[in-house]
């Protein structure tokens, strides 16, 4: 048998080739220098433009699966066309992701310390703000939105005159960016007034043909990736991968490239075979899913996890119905969480479809028009997360 021979440290690094000019544009969050080009983008610039043209306020929804380029889209856009220097427009960019209460974002909109009462935060937004604003706040449907405890985000944006006593007379511009593509339908169905008094321009990122997220590899290679150590053929057969999978996900697909580039320097190989690269695409989709699951929270992850079980049963609980009375409400009762209603149940369901974590359908012989569910991940990956959450929401 061949001898196993560690390398240390130095050794592995002068052996092994570079292959990554840019190793940080692999980053979910990096927005690079030259994008894709694709066709909603002229939308969004227009969009904006009249916002800029006008001096006025104009909402814009932003909607689209995960990986559709909503977030990459915006962020080139802003900084290619310097919109603060240029036109003296002030950006502000929260992800609700980190800051998923209304609170919170009037906290880190304001700079507000925790514990000031929130009418008294906007009440010093609307002083402070002395230039047209546009807020940019990205996955949205994270946000309790239209919560009341905290005074509702959408009415205060939509009154300025009502919720301070300073005249104020500049103007708020929202985006809002959603990866749940019902979720402005659920938020009508809780308040529609104050939703439909902004006038929300919708803007709905369509997932890339297999075609698009080749190119949007190529322009990834060819910034970040030495000459030599990729094909055509190799990122052609990545894009066609995701398009088999059915969701057509740049996150995966950039995620592949980058791994099976990382094999090839870590076996000093020159070219990747599809058996490598298949490999590196199964990983991805660990990977993806991983962050994709980190980012929910707990109430979410309680109902997928509720899903979860639900599949595992040997006569499978699979209507949300089912799952709701059979699985989720006990598992609440175990774990001593308060359960959403039947009706916030299914609003979540549809994000969770949106985001490809579980597939849902309906019968359309059962008028009840219960939905089926079927799971998209791995039963071991939500326990892990769900396991993970709970104990650090016991801790806080
Ligand atoms: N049009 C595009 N041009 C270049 N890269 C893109 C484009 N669309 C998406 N990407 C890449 O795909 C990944 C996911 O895009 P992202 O903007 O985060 O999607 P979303 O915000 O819709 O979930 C990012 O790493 C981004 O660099
Ligand atoms: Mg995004």
């Amino acid at each position: 048998m061949k001898e196993l021979i560690i390398k240390n440290i130095d050794e592995t690094i002068q052996n092994s080739p570079c292959f990554f000019t840019n190793i940080k544009s692999f980053n979910f969050d990096y927005t690079p220098d030259e994008i894709f080009p694709r066709k909603e983008l002229q939308d969004l610039i227009n969009a904006i433009s009249f916002l800029i043209k006008y001096r006025s306020s104009h909402h814009i929804l932003l909607l689209g699966g995960p990986g559709t380029g909503k977030t990459t889209c915006l962020n080139w856009l802003i900084k290619n066309n310097q919109i603060e220097k240029k036109y003296g427009i002030e950006i502000k960019y929260i992800n609700c992701i980190s800051s998923d209460t209304t609170y919170q974002v009037i906290c880190d909109l304001t700079g507000a310390k925790r514990g000031m009462p929130s009418n008294q935060i906007f009440d010093l937004f609307f002083k402070n703000q002395k230039k047209d604003c546009i807020i940019i706040l990205d996955e949205i449907n994270r946000l309790d939105i239209l919560s009341q405890k905290s005074g509702n985000l959408l009415y205060f944006f939509s009154r300025p005159g009502e919720v301070t006593n300073h005249t104020f007379k500049n103007n708020i511009s929202l985006i809002l960016i959603s990866n749940n593509l019902f979720w402005d339908r659920d938020i009508l169905s809780k308040d529609n007034s104050v939703y439909s008094s902004l006038q929300f321009q919708r803007i709905i990122f369509s997932q890339y043909s297999t075609d698009d997220v080749f190119k949007i590899l190529k322009l990834k290679a060819q910034s970040s990736l030495k000459m030599g150590c990729y094909d055509e053929d190799t990122l052609s057969y990545i894009a066609k991968l995701v398009n088999d999978d059915g969701r057509n996900d740049t996150r995966v697909a950039i995620m592949t490239l980058k791994l099976t580039i990382q094999y090839l320097e870590n076996n000093q190989l020159n070219n990747p075979t599809n058996k490598i690269v298949y490999q590196a695409y199964i990983q991805a989709i660990l990977e993806v899913e991983k962050e994709t699951l980190g980012k929910l929270n707990l109430t979410v992850l309680t109902i997928l996890y509720a899903c979860a079980l639900g599949s595992e049963e040997k006569i499978k609980i699979d209507t949300s119905s089912a799952v709701f009375n059979q699985v989720y409400l006990p598992l609440c009762k175990r774990d001593g969480r308060r359960p959403v209603s039947f009706m916030g149940f299914h609003n979540h369901l549809n994000y969770l479809s949106s985001v490809n974590l579980i597939t849902t359908y309906v019968d359309w012989k059962n008028k009840t028009k219960n939905k089926y569910i079927s799971l998209n991940t791995s039963k071991k990956a939500i326990e892990v997360s769900y396991q993970k959450n709970i104990l650090s929401n016991q801790n806080d």
